[in-house]
């Protein structure tokens, strides 16, 4: 059902990514995919070692869980969302290696006030750090999307997915506080674009609220396994997999569907609880 198809897939970090799932899930069903991962990249100029350890650490996990678990030729791009330049030169190499997409996984998330699973208080939060997971988590989706679409890369009819989570709008049993805030902010933007870009170029745009998952990155910094085992209970259907997400992101991304604007739960029923 994916046939001819290419899709840009963001937020892979390593196997347990939950865009190393969606991309399988794509693979499977015939389309193809192109991974950007976060690396170190020429706009970076003078950063602390600490922070070129992080990004190398990082990138060299991207390349390599990319390569064992979707196989070699896979195309991959290096980006860091918090650069404009960065989200300029991807686009272009797309389109320098005629890479069109027919839509793009946005899975991208950062806070700094979270630390060894420890949320900072609202209050606490500088203006620095809420502008920061502001600009990472949730507004990266409008600037790739500007890149994309105005390079030529992203193709008319497209289909663009983003991970959100129940804290959008309710405050759950472990907040998270900034993070919330800028889950809310990136399904309004999920709203907001669905109506401008499907209205200009009949590209459709949705949020997917997943349950809380222990096996990424994002995961095991802010989730204890008690978090997962009380959401586990809470739900009807007990926690969704990654693979219950992969698969609705694989549905959203077929061609033609008339699906835009949602912000759906793939939760095990997690959001009609509590
Ligand atoms: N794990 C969960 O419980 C859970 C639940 C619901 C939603 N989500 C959401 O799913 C998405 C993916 O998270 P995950 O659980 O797969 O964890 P993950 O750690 O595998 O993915 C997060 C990704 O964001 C990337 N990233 C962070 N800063 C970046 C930057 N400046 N530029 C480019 N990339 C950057 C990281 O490199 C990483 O690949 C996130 O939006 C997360 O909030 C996760």
């Amino acid at each position: 059902m994916l046939d001819n198809k290419r899709f840009l897939i963001t937020g892979i970090s390593d196997a347990g990514s939950l865009a190393m799932h969606a991309a399988k899930a794509i693979l499977a069903r015939g389309g193809r995919v192109v991974c950007a991962g976060l690396g170190v990249t020429p706009h970076h100029g003078d950063i602390s070692d600490k922070a070129k350890s992080y990004l190398t650490a990082n990138e060299q996990a991207f390349r390599e869980a990319v390569k064992q678990e979707l196989g070699e030729d896979t195309p991959i791009c290096i980006l860091d969302a918090t650069q404009e330049d960065s989200m300029v030169d991807l686009a272009a190499t797309l389109g320098a290696r005629g890479l069109k997409l027919d839509g793009f996984l946005h899975s991208i998330a950062m806070d700094r006030t979270i630390r060894n699973k420890q949320v900072k208080p609202l209050l606490e939060v500088t203006q620095e750090e809420f502008c920061d997971t502001l600009g990472v988590s949730a507004f990266s989706l409008v600037r790739i999307t500007h890149h994309l679409l105005h390079s030529g890369v992203l193709q008319r009819g497209a289909s663009i997915c983003s991970l959100s989570y129940i804290a959008a709008e309710k405050v759950t049993f472990h907040p998270y506080r900034n993070m919330s805030v800028a889950k809310a902010a990136l399904e309004r933007i999920t709203i907001e674009l669905a109506d401008e870009l499907g209205r200009s170029h009949g590209i459709r745009v949705n949020a997917l609220r997943f349950s809380p998952y222990l096996g990424s990155k994002a995961g095991t910094a802010t989730l204890e396994p008690k978090d997962v085992d009380r959401a586990e209970e809470m739900s009807p259907l007990g926690n969704a997999l990654p693979e219950d997400l992969a698969l609705e992101i694989a549905h959203l991304m077929q061609p033609g569907l008339r699906i835009t604007g949602e912000i759906r739960h793939i939760d095990g029923g997690y959001h009609i609880t509590g």
